[in-house]
């Protein structure tokens, strides 16, 4: 038996940038008089992150951070892997971190508990997709693109094994078995 994949359009690329200007609309009328500093989680909120800076109308500045909480394939959280050492000076900024997608919670709740005690300023949340149904922490959006059900996706940044985080639209990855 040969395990297959099929994909299925969730969201499309059209609906994704309509959702990312709103969003980006609402980021800079909130940090106007802010000095803003997004921090994206890498490596799946690569083009929200890009998007988003691509839309902000207010200055602002950028890093990135690298996690990894799966290992490789499964959807059951791992052991979470972060590097912090590439961020840019954070003193008086305020952040926003920029992630793709809201699961578990484990991820972007202890990125924030990091990032919360390296500067003194707020710290807020732009997630692209969330599983609301999945989450075990306290943590919610600030920013909000869409509500998913309890679906793996890939697409647009987000990977399975890797693979397909260059699609531009958002799909549904389904798992089949095919004989030989
Ligand atoms: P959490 O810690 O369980 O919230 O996991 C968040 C991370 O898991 C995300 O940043 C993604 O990298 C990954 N992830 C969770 N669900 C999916 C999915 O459906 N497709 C691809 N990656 C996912
Ligand atoms: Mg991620």
């Amino acid at each position: 038996m040969t395990p297959t994949h099929s994909l299925q359009i969730l969201i499309s690329q059209q609906e994704i940038q309509e959702r990312v200007s709103i969003l980006a609309q609402q980021i800079s009328q909130q940090y106007q008089n802010r000095p803003l500093t997004l921090l994206g989680v890498m490596t799946g909120s690569l083009f929200f992150l890009t998007d988003l800076m691509r839309h902000l109308t207010i200055p602002h500045q950028v890093g990135v951070i690298q996690a990894s909480s799966y290992e490789g394939n499964s959807t059951e959280p791992g052991r979470l892997r972060t590097n912090l050492d590439y961020l840019p000076d954070l003193k008086n900024r305020s952040i926003l971190l920029v992630d793709d997608i809201l699961d578990t919670g484990q991820t972007l709740e202890s990125i924030q508990k990091e990032i919360s005690c390296l500067t003194q300023q707020d710290v807020a949340k732009a997630v692209l997709l969330w599983k609301k149904s999945r989450t075990q922490t306290q943590i919610k959006p600030d920013y909000l693109g869409f509500e998913i059900d309890d679906k793996f996706v890939v697409g647009y940044g987000l990977d399975y094994a890797d693979d397909y985080r260059y699609l531009a639209d958002i799909h549904t990855l389904q798992f089949s078995r095919r004989t030989p």
